[in-house]
């Protein structure tokens, strides 16, 4: 008889989109988890806005869903702790690895940067969906976890499942990059694709609401911040070069016009929000903007459901990537392949 693996005991930190899908996708692919990876996940603690709730032999995944779709907070449920906040989790129930998925804040990073660090000091391992640490804190959070031989993975952060940190850390290894194209804000490039089929800007924002897709505060999509994130992300993670917001030039889809959008159809060109990362003497300079692209260009093919990156190097080609993410499941599956990964169970 094949003997169960033994749990691996899970922190959650927010529990909103991303990690109610995380929750459910825990409990479709089990069975796979435990054949392919031999790994058991449980979830230990769970935090959002109202407190927290916990339990050492692991929690019920299916009583915290239906108190999240009933409007209701995490500390509602039995055993559950108005105000318990993540540091208080991590003091008091043990686990093996924190995902943290709270909202992106940009001006201090918090609650999720500390939690990260903190998480970090105490020797656990870190998966992030909340672009907003690594945006603020990437060398910080990078020198704690090797100070603390512990590590950190976030491929969930820039595209959700779409591989673009993967591709650039693992797949690009002795390559040099010369170039790099992304195309990765779900919202903007729903809006886009909706606006030249005829809707006005206010329903294809619903309707990217309505798919879960958009940050808790809509204008960091729109005016192009959340996609300046990703690329600062890109920029330290893949190029190695310290980045900030202050080093990239940042603008967003709010100029667009619907006649704007079909005089590019017409010209067989195509806008889409365009970061971009090139060489600039020894330095990179680096941009978000709307941007026309030739309609036959891999990000200007793409429809309302994808995300995508270009990597151009000197040796390995050009590498183009897309994923279509219809809503946040795909982020919750990048979690999923980060906690494999970082358990060393990628079979
Ligand atoms: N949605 C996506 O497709 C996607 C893709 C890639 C990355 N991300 C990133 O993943 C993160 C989560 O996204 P989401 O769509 O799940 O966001 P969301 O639906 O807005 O959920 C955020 C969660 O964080 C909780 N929260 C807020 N303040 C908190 C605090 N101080 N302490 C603990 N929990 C707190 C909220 O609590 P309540 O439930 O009580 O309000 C909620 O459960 C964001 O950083 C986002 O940028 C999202």
């Amino acid at each position: 008889m094949t003997q169960s693996p033994k749990p691996l005991r899970l922190l959650l930190c927010g529990m909103g989109n991303v990690h109610r899908n995380f929750l459910r996708i825990l409990h479709t692919q089990s069975e796979l988890l435990r054949e392919r990876h031999g790994l058991s996940l449980i979830v230990t603690g769970v935090t959002d806005s109202s407190g927290a709730v916990y339990s050492a032999k692991g929690l019920d995944s299916q009583a915290i869903l239906a108190a999240k779709a009933a409007g209701k907070g995490v500390a509602s449920l039995k055993g559950g702790q108005a105000g318990m906040d993540a540091s208080a989790l991590l003091d008091t129930v043990p686990a093996d690895m924190l995902l943290e998925a709270t909202p992106v804040n940009l001006q201090h990073g918090e609650p999720g940067l500390s939690t990260v660090l903190e998480a970090l000091r105490c020797g656990l391992p870190v998966v992030l969906a909340n672009k907003g640490p690594l945006a603020l804190g990437y060398e910080q959070i990078m020198q704690t976890a090797a100070d603390n031989k512990v590590r950190v993975k976030f491929s969930a952060c820039v595209g959700g499942a779409l591989p673009t940190i993967n591709i650039g850390q693992r797949d690009l290894a002795g390559a040099r990059v010369t170039r790099v194209e992304a195309m990765v804000n779900g919202t903007c490039q729903g809006i886009l694709r909706m606006m030249e089929d005829g809707h006005s800007f206010d329903d294809a924002l619903a309707e990217m609401r309505r798919r879960g897709v958009v940050e808790a505060d809509p204008s960091l999509d729109i005016d192009g911040w959340d996609e300046a994130v990703k690329l600062v992300i890109i920029a330290n993670a893949v190029l190695r070069r310290p980045t900030t917001l202050k080093d990239l030039t940042v603008s967003g889809i709010r100029d667009l016009t619907t006649a704007m959008l079909h005089d590019a159809r017409a010209r067989n060109e195509r806008y889409v929000l365009l970061g971009t990362a090139d060489p600039d003497g020894d330095d990179w300079r680096f941009a978000v903007r709307a941007e026309a692209l030739p309609a036959a260009h891999p990000l200007a093919r793409m429809s309302g459901e994808e995300m995508g990156v270009v990597y151009h190097t000197d040796i390995a080609g050009t590498i183009s990537a897309t994923s279509a993410e219809a809503d946040a499941t795909p982020t919750a599956a990048a979690m999923l392949r980060d906690v494999i990964s970082l358990a060393g169970k990628e079979a």
